[in-house]
């Protein structure tokens, strides 16, 4: 029996060779992008064909919008796996149950179409298989769900209505080769056009055009198919196609995107496109671009909408450029599969590196041991060399794709080697990308996902474990070294992205890498009751799937920046500055005193597009500032300046009024395509020393008496309860502060179960750290205040805290100094040590003076900024796609929460507050405290599944830590770097507490 179309491994049937992809033509285009008729059968063979014929009135079927998914449209579900494929491994064969979409448009050709040449039926992308007719008459089927299929229609291509049927099938042969970690969406996703091809129009064409850095010339050739003339008149060029041409050109670069405008006519057809001249080249170990190292701040991108899906529009594609870009992202890897063509065309634009990948991934024989991987079978051969096809013909002329990948995460095989074999001939002027073969056969780069730092550092120095193989060892170690994926931004994090950085600074052979991933993939839903969230795996009754897995992105599915984008941003800056005072025998307040050093860490722009500014702050508020000149510097230089002399009484004279904070910008010196004048690209920072003395003197000298009142105890404007747990501040009624060591787990502390080490989250569980009890021992009144003695531990160890609270009082403050001995062997990090105590909920207005204005841990501070910060309770928080801990500042010297009543605020705005209502005021003493406060306790948090599940109550909760365990990255990566753990080990912190100035 010969196979079911859909089951079977060859690619297609009918369909045409595969070409560029060019969006301006004169050639008639007919885009039939609209709603079409639409009918789900469980089944492939459930539904009979008789709708493909011409008169069969699909009136009373459902409708789907085309490009889209049925499965987002209300017909059928989502699902989500990430390595597991979702129906038994059985390849080619799929099961029965394969919803199967039958799609009908009516069309009317225009009356000017044209009459001569021939008309191409196209489909930019279409999962997972099809079969087409036109009026009746089959055209083909094909599979390969994200690349290109044309069909030839002249002749069944009729004048007035037509009829164009298409059948889609959710699974096919096709499937085995897709098995990407994302939600398997069926449909007609991309466009579907009509191109006229008149006669003598372009068939293909290919743009060699490349770019010698030691003559500054350019080379031009365009090869196409019939023969026809380029011009590029920015450059006077008038050539005959096949004619190579030099001259000196700008050349292109992701830093510096210039491209020309050139025209190609052959006797049928103008096209026309871009040019930009550049040259890629493995030299001496390296990847070169143009003669010179580059180094890849890139993303994964996967492409998303949170309400379509794949089916990505221009407006969507162009947002995420344009955030790639204002967030000092230069490269993308187009993981794991080719994007809409469009996108290739933004990324020549704006400027972006290119890795475009093929679509082709067959992780889940993985869980076989690879047996019947298809890429180590011959059979699959021809599928894997179609899908490397379609895929260099449709974006070879892309300045901006400046690597091919072959596919993600297929093990090994000869299908891959028959796969690089046709593309280097083919394409031999870009290097191969593949990562899962650890001898890298058919690779140019050392590509290696997740490694640690340690590791890094190793294969930076070119040190790394040998390969049993010596001749592919010695190949290997020749290698320029990638990361194509690593700090796996999911949820909370990733943490040590500043130390990946400074290994790709510090090893020429580390060129970087690509943080996983660029977005969310949560579905946008609403609850019943109309609130809207985002869904994951297994919100849709999958029988298998992989939970918020699909959630690890550094954008939200709304595109929002995460916190991990904004620290990304700040790590990848392309300019690093650096503010120190110069402390000449300890007198400050000259302006000598402040020393910039600035360093250019582009590969190929000078610094002409920004400006410098400086800003004093004392005390948090503006006290002077003003541009700065920066000598010129080329890529790699530094120079140090000193700010100008008028600083210092900008400043208001020497620093005897509060700490000076000194802060130096470099921004756009002009609106660019991807943000405006002013958008900061890099700053520095003066480091803030902490002072010696941050809370007011008045409450550490002298002390009024503790004493008993009945069932409470009064300490100045302080009521406590008979366990010395504090109740009241003078008119403000309080919930504790107690020792708090628990933090909801984030998704990097809950790791992934395939991590061999030990993961926080479960540890932690283990021991019941998320269920501590206090028990007091000892509760002292006396004239020097109150002495709490407590013991904080869980059921079932030995472990414990011993936690002593020391709480004095003077002119109406309250300070508590608490002492911590961890008691029993604690070998593992705690989540956080520090106190949490509930104010009323009315109290949701918040200022602060430390590190903002976003959230920030141990191992994700490089882009929390020193200042005077105002937000709201609300506005603190971080909405993760599943709920988890989120929203500390750091670094925090004093902090108020007041109420809120009748303010609305923003996150971190750096208004200062307007006086109003009761509130709270903690200080700390000598370190600074890490501050979260929120309208659910950190068990709710926990308990959540989506950000529905929050609900506000009558309590603000305030978290005011004295140390955090780090994030790290061990949802798929390493953990927690040793210097951002927090060991459990003898502490001291003290903070002072009082009602704020009205
Ligand atoms: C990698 C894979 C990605 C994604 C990531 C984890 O192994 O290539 O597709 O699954 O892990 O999110």
């Amino acid at each position: 029996m010969s196979p079911e179309y859909y089951e079977d491994i060859s690619p297609s049937t009918g369909t045409l060779a595969p070409r560029a992809w060019y969006a301006a033509s004169d050639a008639k285009r007919l885009p039939l992008n609209e709603t079409w008729d639409f009918r789900l059968s469980p089944t492939a063979v459930g539904s009979g064909t008789e709708f493909t014929e011409d008169g069969y009135d699909s009136s009373d079927w459902d409708k789907t919008v085309v490009p889209g998914h049925w499965v987002l449209q209300g017909h059928g579900a989502p699902a989500y796996t990430n390595v597991r494929y979702p129906f038994p491994v059985d390849p080619p064969r799929v099961p029965d149950e394969n919803p199967t979409g039958d799609h009908r448009c009516l069309f009317d050709l225009p009356a000017d179409w044209p009459g001569g040449g021939e008309t191409l039926l196209r489909f930019d992308g279409v999962e997972s298989c099809a079969r087409v007719w036109l009026n009746g008459r089959e055209l083909g089927t094909f599979q390969g769900s994200r690349l290109p299929h044309e069909f030839r229609v002249t002749g069944v291509l009729r004048p007035g209505r037509n009829v164009l049927a298409v059948r889609v099938h959710q699974w096919s042969a096709g499937s085995y080769l897709e098995d990407q970690d994302m939600w398997w969406l069926p449909g007609v996703f991309r466009d579907v056009a009509l191109h006229h091809r008149p006669e003598g129009a372009v068939d293909d064409y290919t743009v060699h055009s490349s770019y010698d850095h030691t003559s500054g010339e350019g080379t031009l050739r365009v090869d196409c198919r019939p023969r026809g003339r380029v011009t590029v008149p920015e450059l006077g060029i008038d050539a005959a196609t096949g004619e190579n041409v030099v001259l000196p050109v700008e050349p292109w670069t992701a830093e510096t995107p210039r491209l020309y405008d050139a025209r190609l006519a052959t006797p049928g057809e103008t096209v026309h496109f871009r040019i930009g001249f550049r040259t890629v080249r493995i030299e001496d170990g390296q990847l070169k671009v143009n003669g010179k190292r580059v180094l890849f701040r890139g993303v994964n991108r996967h492409e998303f909408h949170p309400e379509h899906g794949r089916a990505v529009d221009e407006a969507t594609m162009r947002l995420d450029v344009q955030l790639m870009k204002r967030h000092n992202i230069n490269a993308v890897r187009t993981s794991h599969a080719p994007p809409h063509p469009a996108f290739l065309d933004l990324c020549d634009e704006y400027g972006l590196w290119v890795v475009d990948e093929c679509d082709l991934e067959t992780h889940g024989f993985g869980e076989l041991d690879w047996e019947g991987n298809p890429v180590d079978d011959e059979r699959w051969t021809a599928a894997l060399l179609d899908r490397a096809e379609r895929m260099v013909e449709r974006d070879k002329n892309h300045p901006s794709v400046v690597v091919w990948s072959l596919g993600n995460e297929c093990g090994s095989g000869a299908g891959l080697g028959a796969m690089s074999r046709w593309i280097r001939e083919r394409d031999p002027s870009r290097p191969l990308h593949y990562e899962n073969d650890p001898e890298c056969p058919d690779s140019d780069l050392y590509s290696r996902m997740y490694a640690t730092h340690d590791e890094v550092e190793l294969i930076g120095q070119r040190k790394e474990p040998p390969l049993e193989d010596a001749a592919a060892d010695a190949r290997r170690r020749a290698l320029p070294f990638v990361l194509c994926e690593y700090a796996h931004a999911m949820g909370n994090g990733p943490g040590g992205l500043s130390e990946y950085q400074r290994l790709f600074e510090t090893y020429e052979r580390c060129q970087g890498g690509f943080v996983w991933e660029w977005i969310d993939h949560g579905l946008l839903r609403r609850t019943d009751d109309g609130r809207a969230y985002f869904a994951y795996g297994g919100d849709f009754g999958e029988e298998v799937h992989d939970g918020n897995f699909v959630c690890d992105g550094l954008l939200f599915p709304d595109r929002t920046p995460s916190p991990g984008l904004t620290e990304f941003a700040k790590v990848i800056e392309p300019v690093r500055i650096e503010v120190a005072r110069a402390e000449p025998g300890g007198t400050s307040g000259t302006a000598s005193d402040v020393i910039v050093r600035v360093r250019n860490l582009h590969d190929f722009a000078g610094l002409g597009h920004l400006d410098f500014e400086w800003s004093c702050q004392v005390r948090g508020e503006r006290a002077g500032g003003g541009p700065l000149a920066v000598p010129p510097l080329g890529p790699g230089e530094s120079a140090t300046v000193t700010l100008p002399v008028d600083a210092v009484s900008a400043a208001g004279g020497p620093s005897g009024r509060g700490e000076i904070l000194w802060t130096v910008r470099a921004v756009l010196a002009q609106d660019t395509s991807w943000a405006g004048q002013g958008h900061t690209v890099a700053w520095g920072q003066s480091a803030v020393s902490p002072p010696a003395a941050i809370a007011s003197s008045a409450a550490r000298t002298g002390t009024e008496p503790a004493r008993h009142a009945g069932e409470t105890i009064t300490l100045g404007s302080a009521v406590f309860d008979t366990a010395g747990v504090l109740t009241r501040l003078g008119p403000l009624a309080l919930t504790g502060p107690r020792l708090d060591v628990w933090r909801a787990p984030t998704d990097n502390d809950e790791g992934a179960p395939w991590q061999p080490e030990a993961r926080s989250a479960t540890t932690w569980r283990e021991y019941g750290l998320h269920r501590m009890r206090h028990r007091t021992d000892c509760v002292e009144a006396g004239p020097e205040g109150l002495l709490v003695r407590t013991r904080v531990a869980p059921a079932a160890t030995g472990l414990g805290l011993r936690t002593t609270y020391r709480w004095s009082s003077s002119a109406g403050k309250v300070r508590l100094a608490v002492t911590v001995e961890p008691e029993g062997a604690w070998d593992f990090p705690l989540p956080r040590l520090g106190l949490r105590l509930g104010v009323p909920a009315a109290l949701g207005d918040v200022t602060w003076y430390g590190g903002g204005p976003g959230e920030a841990y141990p191992d994700t501070r490089a882009a929390s900024m020193t200042g005077l910060w105002h937000s709201t309770v609300d506005g603190m928080q971080t909405p993760y796609v599943r709920p988890q801990e989120n929203g500390a500042r750091p670094d925090v010297q004093w902090a108020e929460l007041r109420d809120s009543s009748g303010r609305s605020g923003g996150s971190g705005t750096p208004d200062p507050p307007l006086p109003h209502g009761p509130g709270l005021r903690v200080e700390a003493e000598a370190d600074p405290f890490w501050l979260t406060a929120r309208r659910w306790t950190s068990e709710e948090l926990d308990a959540a599944e989506h950000t529905t599940d929050l609900v506000a109550g009558e309590t603000v909760w305030v978290n005011l830590d004295h140390a955090q365990h780090g994030i790290g990255s061990q949802s798929c990566g390493p953990g927690v770097l040793p210097q951002h753990r927090l060991t459990a080990a003898p502490a001291e912190f003290t903070l002072v507490f009082g009602i704020p100035d009205a």
